[in-house]
C-alpha cells in the first residue's frame, strides 16, 4: 500500500464492502452511517440508494426495537464483542423476511460504531419448513401400517353387528352402544392423527410456560373434582420462557396429565413444577399413581402401544414428536405403585418485555 493516497484507499475499502454479499450496516446509535450495496438491495430495493442519514425504523419493525436497542447497549455499554438476532424486518420490497442480524464493536475501544451484518435467511427458512414438513410425512409412512389396523379392526365389528341386524330386521340397541363405542374409537385415533397432518399454521414464537402450564391444568379441573384428585402447580413466579408453538405445547401437557389421570386412584395428587437452569427450562409432569413396569419403557412414545382398553396409544408419540420438533428432551422414571414422573427439558429463550405470547 505504500504511496497509495487516502483516497485511493478508502475507494479501495468501499469497493471491497461492495462486493461482499452480506447486507453490512455501520450505526451511530440507531442511525445508519454507512450502507453497502448488499444493504441497499436488500433494504431499499436499489444498490444506488444509500441508506445513510436514515434510522434503522426503516427494516426493524417496531415490535422488534427493544430486541435490537437491549442488543446496541450491550455493545455499547455491556463490552459485548458480539450480539446476534434472529427476527422478522422490513424489507425494500415491502415484504416481512425472517433476517439473522449481526452486530460488533467497529472499534475495540470506541463503541461508538457498531457493525450490523443482516443476513436474509428466508430461503433456509423455507428448507427447514419443507424439511419438517417431510420429516411428518415420512412418519405418517411409518404409520400408515398401523393406522390401517387400528381403523380396519373398529370397521370390521362395525360392519359385522350391521350385517347382524340387516338380517334380523331388528335394531339391536346392544350392538348399537358396541358400534358407537368402536366409532369413538376411530374417532380418537384420526383427531391425534390430525397433528402430523394440520401443521400449516404452525406458529413459533415466545411463549412462558407458565401460562400454558396453568392453562393446560385449568382444563382438568372439574374432573380432579370429580375423581378428588389433587392437583399442584409448582413454579417461581419469574417467566419461563422458549421458543415454540403454543398449540403444540398445550398439547403435550394435556396428553401428560390426561395419562397422569388415567393412572391415578382417588386421592392421588398430580403435580406440574417448572424450573430454569442456564440453558434449559424443565418441567416434570408427576403422579402418584399406578406406575409403569420397568419392561415397558422401550415401548414408551412408539405408536399405538397402550395398556388402557380404550387408548389409542397414540398420545405419548404425539407428545415425544412434539418435544423432540421443539429440540426438547423427555424422559421417564417410575415406580410401579408409587408413580410417575415425566421430566421435560427445552432450550431456554430469552425473554424481552414486549415479546412474550
Ligand atoms: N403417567 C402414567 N402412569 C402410568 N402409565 C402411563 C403413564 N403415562 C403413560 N403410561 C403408559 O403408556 C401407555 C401409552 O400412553 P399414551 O398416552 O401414548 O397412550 P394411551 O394413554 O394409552 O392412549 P391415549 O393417549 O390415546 O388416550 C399407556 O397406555 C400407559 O400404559
Ligand atoms: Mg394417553
Amino acid at each position: 500500500m505504500a504511496g497509495q493516497s487516502k483516497d485511493s484507499v478508502e475507494l479501495d475499502f468501499k469497493q471491497m464492502m461492495d462486493r461482499i454479499m452480506d447486507a453490512i450496516l455501520i450505526l451511530n446509535d440507531e442511525k445508519i452511517v454507512y450502507s453497502n450495496k448488499a444493504a441497499n438491495q436488500l433494504l431499499s430495493f436499489d444498490e444506488q440508494a444509500s441508506l445513510c442519514g436514515l434510522s434503522i425504523g426503516i427494516f426493524v419493525n417496531p415490535s422488534s426495537m427493544p430486541l435490537v436497542r437491549t442488543a446496541l447497549d450491550k455493545i455499547t455499554f455491556c463490552h459485548s464483542d458480539r450480539e446476534a438476532i434472529q427476527l422478522t424486518i422490513h424489507a425494500g420490497n415491502n415484504l416481512e423476511i425472517p433476517a439473522d442480524l449481526f452486530l460488533c464493536p467497529l472499534h475495540d475501544e470506541d463503541r461508538s460504531l457498531i457493525q450490523l451484518t443482516v443476513r436474509d435467511i428466508s430461503e433456509q427458512k423455507a428448507a427447514e419448513e419443507s424439511f419438517i414438513q417431510s420429516e411428518r410425512l415420512s412418519v405418517i409412512g411409518e404409520l400408515s401400517a398401523g393406522i390401517i389396523h387400528e381403523i380396519r379392526n373398529p370397521l370390521t365389528s362395525i360392519k359385522g353387528f350391521l350385517q347382524l341386524m340387516q338380517s334380523s330386521g331388528h335394531l339391536n340397541r346392544d350392538y348399537l352402544t358396541i358400534m358407537l363405542r368402536e366409532i369413538e374409537q376411530i374417532e380418537k385415533i384420526t383427531t391425534e392423527l390430525l397433528y402430523f397432518t394440520k401443521q400449516k399454521n404452525e406458529q413459533f414464537t415466545i411463549i412462558d410456560m407458565n401460562r400454558i402450564a396453568a392453562e393446560s391444568l385449568q382444563l382438568f379441573e372439574a374432573h380432579s373434582k370429580k375423581q378428588n384428585i389433587t392437583l399442584h402447580l409448582q413454579l417461581n413466579h419469574e417467566p419461563h420462557c422458549v421458543k415454540g408453538d403454543r398449540t403444540q405445547l398445550k398439547q403435550v401437557f394435556v396428553n401428560l396429565i390426561k395419562n397422569a389421570f388415567e393412572a391415578s386412584p382417588a386421592n392421588g395428587e398430580i403435580t406440574v413444577r417448572l424450573a430454569s437452569s442456564d440453558q434449559w427450562i424443565e418441567v416434570d409432569v408427576q403422579d402418584t399413581g399406578s406406575g409403569i413396569p420397568e419392561h415397558l419403557f422401550d415401548h414408551l412414545g412408539k405408536s399405538f402401544f397402550t395398556t388402557k382398553v380404550t387408548g389409542t396409544g397414540l398420545g405419548l408419540m404425539v407428545t415425544y414428536t412434539i418435544v423432540k420438533h421443539h429440540k426438547g428432551i423427555i424422559s421417564v422414571s417410575s415406580e410401579e405403585n408409587k408413580g410417575t414422573t415425566f421430566h421435560l427439558r427445552f432450550p431456554k429463550a430469552v425473554a424481552e418485555k414486549n415479546n412474550v405470547d
